[in-house]
């Protein structure tokens, strides 16, 4: 099976609070906006093509509707010295799972190119990226 084709989206933020909504809220009603902060994986990390790994966020910040709220795992990476990010969003690593958990069991993907600059991120109704890993053979 062939890679997923990724989407290249600009970051307006480089780092840590990104953030990009993926659903409109009408004027009138309040944004509260559900980024749960990742604590694994972290920077260095180094996955194992077609491995199972775990991938774990802090609930301690999340209020009683964001504990009830779904999320999203997807895979990304960056070009060095770019703040082009590409995001595989047609082939999340995990869905519509509780974000009350905290952690979510993910299997790499086998087909990915080997990286060294891979990052997931973990969507509540906006995204937050965790820091850079390898995925490479063993
Ligand atoms: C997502 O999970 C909820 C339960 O948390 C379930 O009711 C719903 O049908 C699921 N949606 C999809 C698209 O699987």
């Amino acid at each position: 099976m062939k890679f997923a084709v990724f989407i290249s989206i600009l970051l307006l933020a480089a780092t840590a609070s990104w953030a990009a909504p993926i659903a409109a809220t009408p004027d009138s009603e309040v944004q509260r906006v559900i980024s749960p902060h990742i604590t694994s994986p972290e920077q260095d990390d180094f996955w194992v093509k077609g491995s199972r790994q775990i991938v774990r966020w802090d609930t301690d910040k999340l209020d009683k509707e964001s504990l009830n709220s779904n999320g999203l795992v997807v895979l990304g990476w960056s070009e060095p010295g770019s703040d082009n990010e590409h995001l595989d969003l047609e082939n999340p690593l995990a869905s519509n799972f509780s974000l009350a958990e905290g952690w979510i069991e993910v299997e790499v993907p086998e087909e990915v190119e080997t990286r060294e600059n891979y990052f997931i991120v973990l969507f509540g109704d906006s995204g937050n990226i965790s820091p850079s890993f390898t995925i490479d053979q063993l």
